[in-house]
């Protein structure tokens, strides 16, 4: 574990939007540099109270990275357990607000939040500001205006995540790498159905324009079928690719989901169609949930991307004690995804079980 902790630590001093470089799962060769990165000399481990919000615990990634988040401040940091308070958002901002709410008048000091709604951010950050609580916004990135505006007024409020851009772009580019290009009919045009998530995510909106983005930059004509959101669900992707096949048959050619939890309804849906995944349909997901990758191994995927929960929630951790500590945090910090195709699931898997 201890080496997953020093590639989120890398980043820290490397300007207003620092990226980390190398995936924490594979950051063997920077163990070195670990003593300087866990730098928790007069943080108050015993007593510090820390508030978590993440926006819905039914929410497969979020789930892991709730799980590795806790276990980090816990094992590999030493906070308190009893002083670490994580709650449920229930998907519900009304519910989430009452919460932090909560977290000021228990006077917590810092904040981990996955917003319900990142739009709230402006709000949430000022409430949070005038109690004189830091605050780590976590996967759902407020606008630039916001993170400019913490910049500009010196509020203690920074945002950990991976840019989605990279994602779609990756995913497109597994599309690229196929036998055909992802033109299974050879009419010269890649035909799609697209499975969005909840389109007031940043992720949702990026994945969707850059991973068609990354054919119609290769030059690849496109043509989409349908475009529907599946709100991040299982059910709701499994249910919009059974329409979509009945609808569209063997037109659809390449199935894009904004994540690996609607991938996997969708997988459902392809099979129960009869349909062949890297034969006659391509399906692509991004998060590299264990299922999806493990699907990828048998050949009933054709690739996913990993979203790093383990960077992502170790780099949240330590922009906490920074802030604990009385240091300066940069106001966006991003962890790069990794593509994973049949080339390198199996090692992966490997890594993230
Ligand atoms: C993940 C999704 C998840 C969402 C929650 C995204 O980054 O890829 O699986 O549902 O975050 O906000």
């Amino acid at each position: 574990m201890k080496k997953k902790v020093v590639a989120s630590l890398l980043c820290v001093a490397m300007g207003m939007t620092t990226i980390i470089g190398s995936t924490a799962v594979f950051a063997e060769e920077a163990e070195a540099t670990e003593e300087a990165a866990v730098d928790l000399e007069g943080v108050d481990l015993e007593n510090t109270k820390i508030g978590i919000s993440i926006y819905q615990f039914a929410d497969n990634f979020m789930t892991l990275y709730r799980t590795e988040l806790v276990r980090y401040l816990t094992e590999d940091l030493g906070f308190n357990a009893d002083n670490i308070v994580v709650q449920d958002g229930k998907n519900d901002q009304a519910e989430q607000t009452n919460q932090i709410n909560n977290f000021i008048t228990d006077q917590v000091d810092v904040m981990i939040l996955n917003l319900v709604q990142s739009s709230s951010a402006p709000q949430v950050t000022d409430m949070c500001n005038e109690a004189g609580i830091p605050v780590v916004y976590i996967n759902r990135q407020p606008d630039e205006t916001e993170s400019d505006r913490w910049a500009a007024d010196g509020i203690k409020a920074t945002y950990v995540g991976a840019d989605a851009r990279q994602s779609g772009t990756f995913q497109g580019e597994e599309i690229l790498e196929t036998a055909n290009g992802g033109d299974i009919n050879g009419d010269g045009k890649v035909s799609y159905i697209m499975v969005q998530g909840d389109p007031e995510n940043i992720d949702a909106q990026y994945r969707t324009e850059y991973s068609v983005k990354a054919l119609t930059d290769a030059g690849v004509e496109v043509e989409e079928l349908l475009l529907q959101r599946g709100d991040w669900d299982q059910a709701k992707g499994q249910q919009i690719v059974q329409d979509a096949l009945t609808q569209y048959g063997e037109q659809v050619e390449v199935v894009f989901c904004n994540n690996d939890a609607m991938a996997l309804g969708a997988l459902q849906a392809i099979q129960a169609a009869g349909r062949v995944i890297n034969e006659d349909i391509y399906l692509v997901g991004v998060d590299a949930l264990t299922d999806a990758v493990q699907n990828i191994v048998d050949g009933n995927f054709t690739g996913t991307v990993f979203n790093d929960h383990f960077s992502q929630a170790q780099t949240a951790a330590n922009m906490a004690v920074k802030y604990l500590k009385g240091e300066d945090v940069d106001p966006v910090n991003m962890v790069d995804y990794v593509k994973v195709t049949a080339d390198n699931a199996a090692e992966i898997l490997e890594k993230i079980k």
